[in-house]
């Protein structure tokens, strides 16, 4: 962000060639993050093959880019190709908190699932997670408290058109 509040990055696909990339971002997340994001304390290998594997193997990942550093992003997985089920996944640095890029990255989430028929959205997160369930909540009221995790279901169903 700029002095004026200006947001100077941008939200957009990652590839293979931005592995080197999402693996730094991964890599600059404090232990607290990384567990958040991962359900469990990873190393560096998990982190540096985890980032890789992600930009290669075909699901949508989407990086908020600023002067050229990815900052944020947000990973889908599809888990029910039948039931057009995907599972989101979403990291942002902490000096980077707090200033709505994690709702920018949801919004091209959703824009992006609705491209590729992925009708229902579940987001995880640990119960104790309340940043992820605040972003959550900001996109659907359906949240639910399983135990440890929290499950926020977004419905991506098309929208009925106009009669
Ligand atoms: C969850 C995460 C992606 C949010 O990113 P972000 O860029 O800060 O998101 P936004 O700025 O759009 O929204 C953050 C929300 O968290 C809220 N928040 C921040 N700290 C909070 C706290 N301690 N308690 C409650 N809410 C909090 C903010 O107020 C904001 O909600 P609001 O707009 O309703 O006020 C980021 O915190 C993160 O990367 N965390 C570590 C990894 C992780 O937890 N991933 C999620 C599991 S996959």
């Amino acid at each position: 962000m700029t002095a004026t509040g200006e947001r100077r990055g941008e939200v957009r696909p990652l590839g293979p060639a931005d592995a080197d990339g999402y693996c730094n971002h991964l890599m600059r997340l404090d232990a607290e993050a990384r567990r958040m994001r991962f359900f469990e304390d990873v190393s560096e290998f998990h982190v540096l093959f985890h980032a890789g594997a992600a930009l290669s193997d075909g699901r949508p990942v989407l990086g908020y880019v600023e002067d050229g550093e990815i900052r944020g992003a947000c990973e889908l997985l599809e888990t029910d190709r039948d039931h057009h089920l995907a599972e989101a996944a979403f990291s942002v640095e902490a000096e980077w908190r707090c200033q709505g890029i994690g709702g920018l990255l949801m919004a091209a989430m959703i824009a992006e699932a609705r491209r590729l028929g992925v009708r229902r959205i579940e987001m995880s997160c640990l119960r104790t997670n309340l940043p992820m369930q605040a972003l959550a909540a900001r996109f659907t009221s359906d949240l639910r408290q399983v135990g440890e995790t929290a499950l926020a279901v977004l419905d991506n169903s098309p929208e009925p058109s106009a009669a």
